[in-house]
């Protein structure tokens, strides 16, 4: 998704935007561009691809200035060409834009643009016309953005360069923007991990914020003009996470760190000396309600699949799951006695976020589990969970979903306290999970193993009964996602339903399987498919490694585990068959194409 960084400094500001726009390449992107401000006059590159190829481009034809801005830009309105690439300049006005315009083709009557002027596909190209045009009627470029911003229908941040001005200008309405402040320069940015090393504090921009950036101070105004104050915030150091480390990938590194993550989140959250899970300044009485509503996308609607099977196990709550970009569209018979809570990695996802938008509106009580806080969702929501995971990079989620399950884990155990009926046993059993974790990575060879033999499938099938079906589906998404191979989750039950035509050797069928009451059920499942010429591959326990033997061509082995462990150990054997199935056919790992990290856009 498309990624701003300005800088505002008293030495030259390119090296630090082309840093910038490196920490946020794992957002997703197809082009990059920057612009700067010297002696009164605009220098640009810009580039199709990877940034090192707008690096290279500035290396070989330097530009340089104390103020900067920088896009990589996801293909929405046109084509990733240079002609589609931000910066936008006119005259005495460059721009970069995140978001939707979605009044474009009016905003050029309503200003009457001379349309030949408009030589790209973009939405964003008008505003910077339009820039260029109010410029000329208003002494302040403040006024210029408030007249803009009120003309716009749709989501934006924009960071400008102005002729005659010493500022970087910027505004925001849907989109998020953050300060970045320290001595010797000041700076701009979708994202924290865009902002130089060098800050010292951020200052999030509120919805329709509009403020100033230069190399010793910063200003805000609201939409009306008024100076304003934001509240600001520590900066944390965030060179750990940038770099891959003696990891190959940063998904092979995201992979590696769940078990430091998940020990940080049950110590976090969990004593369990007094055998009790704290939920920091919680005041929800669960015992009040009875419905919960989860909707999320992607990875995190597979997190909130599995919090159905365990809430409604754990506790006496009707739970109801929807993927947030059809419930946003549909009627939803709303039960005021519901909480609702929307799960989400970026804390950014559009459609998450318009499903919190109408649960607000509905007056339910809305709690986010957001792995990135003061992300808008976690802003807009009546309680946050965080998720602890830090940076994630890798286009694909791997900690933050294993980690969502965890604090999902926690709230199902949390509602029991609250009725004095937490399970002790299972509630014991989180202490350990990392421990389990952590041996299965230490033997990660097996799936290096598993993926050789899957590097000429035709086509793969998960399948899994109970919890380990949202696995199976994650497994699938987790292999789509990064080798492009085609692979399919399916309940283990409805096998017979349909794909068992499709079965053949070509075409191998991984069993999620630990040895639970469902086990007996997907061994028939598995059997159901050897009897049609199908290669099986049975992931499992010790116990139930006894019974498969026979049934499979390959076993693996895991720590036993109960059904609130199972779906987050379950996790680790598909991410890494994923992952190495991915370096075996040398795909684009961590930012594999067509993909975007945070989806601001429907
Ligand atoms: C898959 C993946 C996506 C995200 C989805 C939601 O590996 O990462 O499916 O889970 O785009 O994103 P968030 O969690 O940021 O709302």
């Amino acid at each position: 998704m498309c990624g701003i960084v300005g800088i505002a400094s008293e030495n030259d500001c390119v090296k630090g935007i082309i840093a910038g726009l490196y920490s946020l390449e794992y957002r997703g992107y197809d082009s990059s561009g920057i612009a700067t401000l010297n002696d009164n006059l605009f220098a640009s590159k810009k580039s199709i691809g990877k940034i090192s190829r707008l690096e290279n481009a500035i290396i070989k034809d330097k530009i340089s200035g104390n103020l900067g801005i920088g896009h990589t830009r996801w293909a929405t309105h046109g084509k990733p060409t240079l002609n589609n690439c931000h910066p936008f300049i006119k005259n005495n006005c460059a721009l970069v834009h995140n978001g939707i315009i979605e009044n474009f083709e009016e905003l050029v009557k309503t200003f009457a643009l001379n349309e030949t002027c408009i030589k790209s596909e973009t939405d964003s190209e008008i505003i910077a016309e339009i820039c260029d045009k109010l410029l000329n009627e208003f002494n302040n470029p403040i006024d210029v953005i408030k007249k803009i911003s009120q003309n716009i229908q749709g989501t934006f941040s924009f960071a400008f360069l102005i002729k005659g001005s010493d500022s970087i200008y910027a505004t925001r309405r849907g989109s998020p923007l953050v300060l970045g402040l320290s001595e010797n320069l000041n700076s701009i940015s979708s994202d924290v991990l865009g902002l130089p090393d060098e800050t010292r504090e951020i200052i999030f921009l509120e919805e329709n914020d509009i403020a100033t950036i230069n190399p010793s101070s910063i200003s805000i105004y609201n939409i009306k003009g008024n100076s304003i104050n934001r509240k600001k915030h520590e900066f944390v150091a965030k060179k750990d996470f940038k770099t891959k480390g003696k990891f190959m990938h940063f998904m092979e590194k995201e992979i590696f760190h769940q078990p430091i993550c998940l020990e940080d989140i049950i110590l976090n959250f969990a004593d369990k000396k007094t055998n009790s899970v704290f939920l920091p300044k919680n005041t929800i009485d669960f015992n009040n309600i009875s419905n919960i509503i989860l909707v999320a996308c992607g990875t995190a609607y597979h997190a909130c699949m599995i919090a159905k099977y365990w809430l409604e196990q754990m506790t006496d709550k009707h739970v109801s799951i929807d993927i947030a970009s059809e419930y946003r569209y549909k009627k939803n018979n709303i039960d005021k006695n519901s909480i609702a809570i929307v799960v989400s990695q970026s804390g950014e996802t559009m459609d998450t976020l318009e499903c919190l938008k109408k649960f607000r509106q509905n007056d339910l009580f809305t709690i986010s589990i957001v792995n990135v806080l003061n992300s808008s969702i976690a802003r807009m929501s009546d309680y946050v969970l965080p998720t602890l995971a830090g940076p994630e990079i890798g286009v694909a989620a791997t900690k933050s979903f294993t980690a969502q399950l965890a604090v999902l884990a926690l709230l199902g155990l949390h509602i029991q306290q609250q009725k004095n009926n937490i399970e002790k046993n299972v509630f014991n059993s989180l202490f350990s999970i990392h421990e389990s974790i952590k041996k299965i990575l230490k033997d990660s060879k097996r799936f290096e193993e598993i993926a050789h033999s899957l590097r000429d499938a035709k086509s793969i099938f998960y399948i899994g009964r109970g919890i380990m079906y949202p696995i199976a589906l994650e497994g699938a998404l987790k292999l789509k996602e990064i080798t492009y191979k085609h692979c399919e989750g399916y309940a283990a039950g409805e096998l017979k339903h349909g794909p068992l035509a499709l079965i053949e050797d070509q075409i191998p069928v991984i069993a999620l399987a630990p040895s639970d009451h469902n086990f007996s059920k997907i061994l028939s499942n598995i059997q159901e498919v050897r009897a049609r010429g199908g290669k099986s591959i049975i992931i499992t326990d010790k116990a139930g490694s006894i019974k498969a033997k026979k049934y499979c061509d390959q076993i693996i082995v895991l720590p036993d585990t109960n059904y609130l462990t199972s779906a987050i150990i379950y996790s680790l054997p598909i991410q890494l068959i994923a992952y190495h199935l991915a370096v075996l056919l040398g795909t684009d790992v961590d930012q594999p194409r067509n993909l975007a990290k945070s989806v601001t856009v429907e």
